[in-house]
């Protein structure tokens, strides 16, 4: 329940030294979805939350002569973070400098992904057993940029090693100047329930923001979380496959009290069809191949949604899409 407490509690911006967040809800970074056409979606509905890029390698950075696709902002889209992710405080810095002149209001580190071709290469969530070089990560990336620095990490590696809470104070020392706890230890991946009474105790023992992530896939599941955890924002994830109302929806929620009607079969089919322009008009065929899995998302809580995932799945082309989006339109049953 949304009491006044809690509403008064989250009323305020949240701060970051000088630097001002007017949303406790934030867009996660989503790795294969959160480029700069999803993001566009998500404005709409979240004018002031904190929306995040898919992580970007600073190897890849230094070897690259221009920026990768992934690092590009729009420059109305403010506020906006650039997650980087290595295990090379030098590389990091540099990435995060080049990140800054891009347009990144912070600049997030990724230590949290459990994806085996990132943790052997020593970044992500293997950084959680590395917690030396997790700390002079922080401290490179802090001395050579002068916008907040952020880290997005997990419980821990496993259930038999959650090391959160120390980390998290060893990163706050470091100059970390917030948190994403995302609440499953690496070995969890992303099954099991998310265990917020562990952010729960990060947000008792560090004095810089923390926002809990994990599970957050409609509003009552956030005003669960921060109830639960006292943590200062949520930041959604896998809830926004498909579905970029869900930021926006739990803002204007936690700010008004007031529930946002649930957008109809045909909006969301038609914000699908936006989504497949702009992917096909920033990242030609290549977008079109990506946009296959947005567009089975889309398809969801009517009628024959099986069947219309099943062909998006396979589109070829922008016409193809677009001819099959409508047919949908045209011939599904809103249930509600
Ligand atoms: C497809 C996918 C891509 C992801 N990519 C990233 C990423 O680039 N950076 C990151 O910090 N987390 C990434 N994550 C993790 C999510 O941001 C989030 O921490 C996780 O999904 C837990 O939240 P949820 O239970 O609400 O989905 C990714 C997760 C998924 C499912």
């Amino acid at each position: 329940m949304l009491t006044p407490e809690l509403q008064a509690r989250l009323a305020a911006p949240l701060t970051l030294g000088p630097f001002k967040i007017h949303s406790r809800v934030f867009q996660s970074p989503l790795s294969g979805v959160t480029d700069l056409v999803f993001r566009r979606l998500v404005r709409r509905y979240a004018p002031t939350s904190m929306l995040y890029t898919e992580m970007v390698s600073a190897t890849e950075i230094h070897h690259l002569r221009n920026l990768p696709q992934m690092m590009r902002v729009d420059p109305h889209e403010q506020p906006i973070s650039i997650q980087l992710f290595d295990c090379r405080p030098d590389f990091m810095g540099e990435a995060a400098r080049k990140a800054v002149a891009e347009g990144a209001d912070t600049i997030d580190i990724n230590m949290g992904c459990p994806v085996n071709k990132i943790t052997k290469r020593g970044g992500g969530s293997s950084l959680l057993r590395q917690p030396e070089v997790a700390e002079a990560i922080v401290k490179a990336v802090v001395a050579a940029v002068d916008v907040p620095v952020t880290v997005k990490t997990r419980l821990g590696w496993d259930d038999d090693e959650i090391t959160i809470v120390e980390f998290a104070q060893r990163l706050a020392g470091a100059g970390a100047q917030m948190l994403t706890i995302h609440g499953r230890t690496r070995q969890q991946g992303y099954t099991g329930a998310a265990r917020w009474d562990w952010i729960g105790r990060v947000k008792q023992a560090v004095t810089i923001p923390v926002i809990a992530n994990g599970d957050i896939f409609s509003v009552d599941a956030a005003v669960d979380c921060l109830t639960q955890t006292g943590a200062d924002g949520v930041m959604c994830s896998r809830g926004t496959l498909g579905y970029p109302f869900l930021v926006g929806e739990i803002d204007h929620f936690l700010k008004t009290g007031e529930r946002l009607p649930e957008p109809s079969v045909v909006t969301r089919l038609t914000w699908a069809k936006e989504h497949l322009i702009g992917l096909w008009d920033y990242k030609g065929q290549r977008g079109i191949y990506q946009a296959r899995k947005h567009l089975a998302w889309y398809c969801k809580g009517f009628v024959g949604a099986g069947v219309w995932r099943d062909r998006l799945a396979q589109i070829e082309t922008v016409e193809g899409g677009l001819a099959l989006l409508e047919e949908a339109i045209a011939t599904t049953i809103d249930p509600r």
